[in-house]
């Protein structure tokens, strides 16, 4: 049987993994690989010739399928663009070209009948995106949470587990490859952002526009927290979650508490753990490495070897992509979740604070579950609440009217709690 002919767009961690892993699948030629960089010097030698040039990948009338591992959002969207242009099927781990212009690329891909594929894009090694797409195709959907990120998850655990401050813990998963030299999309949960946009996508038809999802990543995240979470029973990790709301989708990225019996609180270190809410299966979870070169390319390969195999039958593209629809999916307004919350207030220690915070909450409809105060020093105490279910309307309102009294200090975490189900409790 002839070979599929592919081309891949980056030779970096991913194309390495990919090289290593199509040696041993006999039924895939690679035709020719492009790097940005020809002197650079490679962990492993191409079977193929390389080439500075992607272009000739594209142009190339024999390719029929390109592997996109070059990352970032340009080049690539005009690269993927000019391969769907000219029918040419696409794999992709590429998450933040996925979530910017997703809609436009899904909707050429259908008019030229090609597929786009991208089990990579979303926690690296996991077939989280093709069990959603096929393992729950009976399942409406209700909600899609998990840990999507494991240098956050890294440093959260070291944070916990060594009492290191967020500095320190960043340092050493600087050191130990698993942070980039620039943090950012990491961190400040930007990462998470684009891999919801395409769970939106797939979970409920429409790409979230990265740029309007509710984000906070975890720089503010302090040790003690990890103390007074553990003292009421919780573990804080980066949870990305997309839930229905009514026809509105709610996207968000939060540092949360999750309880210690749950699944997702015993993910640690850098793996990604993901619980998917259907309402046929109830609630899944899976586990595993989000990131590294042989989970991410196999995931990459899984993708090329289906897209192969399948390239003989007729229109076959519309029966593997996903059903997606064009434009952004419409997001619920932020303060409508409802949530329990976890806050530390530092205060100045007068007589008569905790009374009033009380006051300030009932007026805002919050009930509060759990109060403590810790002294810290002479005037300064600590007030760790545990809230009922609360609007998150609320809880700002009764935060802006906190800010106005003297006693306040600072509000130091405010931080929602999981619930299992699928919510934010
Ligand atoms: N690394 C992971 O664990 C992981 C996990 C999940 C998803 N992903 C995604 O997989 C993709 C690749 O990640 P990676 O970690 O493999 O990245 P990487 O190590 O930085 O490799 C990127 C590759 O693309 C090439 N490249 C970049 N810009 C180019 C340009 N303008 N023209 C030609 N070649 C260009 C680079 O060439 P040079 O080698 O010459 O610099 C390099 O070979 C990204 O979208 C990433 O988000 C990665």
């Amino acid at each position: 049987m002839a070979k599929v002919v592919v081309g891949m767009l980056g030779f970096g961690t991913v194309g390495t993994g990919v090289i290593r892993i199509l040696d041993q699948h006999s039924g895939i030629s690679l035709k020719k690989v492009a790097v940005r960089e020809l002197s650079k010097k490679r962990a492993l030698s191409a079977p193929c010739p390389i080439t500075a040039n992607p272009s000739e990948l594209v142009d190339d009338p024999e390719i029929e399928i390109i592997i996109e591992v070059m990352g970032g959002e340009r080049p690539a969207l005009d690269l993927l663009t000019a391969a769907i242009e000219k029918r040419k099927h696409i794999v992709t781990a590429n998450k933040e070209v996925l979530a910017k212009h997703g809609p436009e690329l899904f909707k050429l891909a259908a008019s030229k009948g090609v597929a786009i594929f991208c089990e990579a894009s979303v926690a690296g090694g996991i077939p989280l995106i093709s069990t959603i797409h096929k393992g729950l195709e009976a399942n409406q959907i209700s909600s899609v949470t998990g840990i999507l990120n494991g240098t956050t998850n890294f440093i959260l655990s070291s944070m916990e587990e060594k009492g290191e401050d967020f500095n320190a813990a960043l340092a050493k998963a600087q050191e130990l490859g698993y942070a980039e030299a620039d943090p950012t999309a990491d961190i400040e949960g930007f990462d998470v952002a684009y891999k919801l946009s395409i769970l939106t996508a797939l979970a409920f038809g429409h790409f979230a526009n990265p740029k309007d999802i509710n984000r906070k990543g975890i720089t503010s995240v302090m040790p003690e927290d990890f103390k007074h979470a553990r003292d009421f029973g919780y573990r804080i990790k980066l949870l990305g979650s997309t839930s229905a709301a009514g026809d509105a989708v709610d996207v968000r990225v939060r540092p949360s508490l999750v309880p210690i019996l749950h699944p997702l609180a015993n993910v640690s270190g850098a793996n990604n753990g993901i619980v998917v809410d259907g309402d046929a299966v109830g609630e899944l979870m899976m586990v595993g490495p989000g990131a590294g070169e042989l989970p991410t390319a196999s995931a990459v390969v899984g993708d090329l070897i289906n897209l192969a195999s399948a390239l003989k039958l007729p229109d076959f593209a519309s029966y593997f992509q996903a059903a997606i629809e064009p434009g952004w999916a419409k997001l619920a307004p932020a303060g409508d979740r409802r949530s329990a919350y976890y806050l530390r207030i530092e205060v100045h220690d007068h007589p008569g604070v905790i009374g009033q915070i009380g006051t300030i909450f009932g007026d805002h409809h919050l009930s509060i579950r759990n109060i403590v105060q810790q002294g810290v020093s002479y005037d300064h105490a600590s007030i760790i609440i545990i809230t009922q279910d609360v609007k998150e309307a609320n809880m700002e309102e009764a935060l802006a009217e906190l800010s106005k009294k003297e006693f306040l200090k600072t509000v130091a975490a405010c931080m929602p709690i999981y619930a299992a189900g699928g919510k934010h409790a």
